[in-house]
């Protein structure tokens, strides 16, 4: 993307109230004055306006809607010369409980995004996950490993990208997909395994563990997630898609054991419960393409970004205040 510096470079990020759309924005406004955002979020769950509350910048703009109404994506992509996509439905268990709003946002939500991006012929930067792959027992998966995803969630996000793949190679859009391994840091929703563990640690509560505890992720501090999205928006090949990691491969015991540690909280605070159905036991990427193409490799050890994060969590308490307490019910 070639940009003169003096001119603003308008973009549309979608899901911006939530984790990772939070962290770009904050991390991009703060980087960059040449920069103006516009932020769709339909305040789903994953979304906390307290996420932004603290953002004073005459560069960003805040639209609450949904990324499944034409009006509203076109009147903001028509202003914009990028959109990044977070926009999505994004925990896997609660695809398990309940499919479809994943599809509803995951896969008819980027349809109206491209039929946008067509019409108005704006580029695309679509974000996706590792999930796509499903479950390697050794190997790394390269872009062009086959998908084989395992949970409603994992299935939305391979069919997201297939209709990306398939907008480029019939319409021609301009569009690059990322993937990602699990990322945690700052305003994550506390459902998720980082949040849920330092949360519950707070209120010395037992920590649920799934199985056996082995289950393999590979973590990445958001802000390396953040930074590696915006290089391959400005250095990426249209068309192409890269993978992103932090080359920290641990399982979930270990993560919580360090949880805990850091806390100095007892490891008696772990309590055993049945496996999720269809867990994959291990998810990895191979990250030669954005490390040698774009020349992005992770700043962050995963011992820097979890001590980052536990901080923030002690810090930001009344964060927690914006999370309907329903939402927050899946913490037992
Ligand atoms: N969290 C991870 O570890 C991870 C890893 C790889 C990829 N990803 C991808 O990154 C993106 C962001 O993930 P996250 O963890 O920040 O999720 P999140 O759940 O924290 O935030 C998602 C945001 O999207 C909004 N949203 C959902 N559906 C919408 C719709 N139809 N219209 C408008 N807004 C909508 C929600 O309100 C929420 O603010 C997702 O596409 C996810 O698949 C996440």
């Amino acid at each position: 993307m070639k940009h003169n510096l003096k001119e603003k470079t308008r973009v549309l990020v979608t899901g911006g109230l939530g984790f990772i759309g939070s962290n770009f924005i904050i991390n991009l406004l703060n980087k960059y004055s040449h920069y103006e955002v516009f932020n769709l979020d339909a305040e789903l769950t994953g979304s906390n306006k307290r996420n932004l509350s603290n953002l004073k910048n005459d560069n960003y703009h805040y639209f609450k809607g949904n990324i499944n109404n034409k009006w509203i994506v076109e009147k903001l992509v028509k202003k914009c010369n990028v959109v990044f996509n977070f926009a999505a439905e994004s925990h896997v268990d609660r695809s398990i409980d309940e499919p479809k709003p994943f599809f509803d946002s995951n896969i008819m939500g980027t349809y109206t995004i491209l039929e946008t991006i067509r019409k108005f012929d704006k580029k695309l930067i679509h974000i996706s996950t590792d999930e796509v792959f499903g479950s390697l027992k050794t190997s790394s998966a390269t872009e062009k490993h086959t998908f084989n995803p395992s949970s409603p969630y994992a299935a939305s996000k391979a069919s997201a990208e297939l209709l990306v793949s398939s907008y480029h190679i019939t319409y021609g859009i301009d569009a690059i997909i990322t993937r990602c391994t699990n990322n945690y840091g700052p305003r994550q929703f506390p459902e998720k395994l980082i949040p849920k563990t330092i949360l519950l640690a707070m209120n010395n509560k037992k920590i649920p563990i799934y199985g056996t505890g082995r289950n393999v992720r590979d973590w990445i501090f958001v802000v390396d997630h953040c930074e590696a999205i915006l290089k391959v928006s400005q250095k990426g090949k249209k068309g192409n898609s890269y993978n992103i990691s932090g080359h920290n491969e641990l399982d979930n015991l270990t993560i919580v054991k360090k949880i805990l540690k850091i806390m100095n909280k007892p490891t008696n605070f772990l309590k055993y419960v049945k496996d999720r159905p269809g867990h994959d036991f291990r998810y990895s990427l191979n990250t030669s393409k954005i490390e040698k193409e774009i020349k992005w490799k992770p700043r962050y050890t995963f011992e820097e970004g979890l001590n980052l994060t536990v901080n923030w969590y002690l810090n930001n308490s009344s964060w927690l205040q914006e999370i309907p307490k329903k939402n927050i019910g899946r913490i037992k």
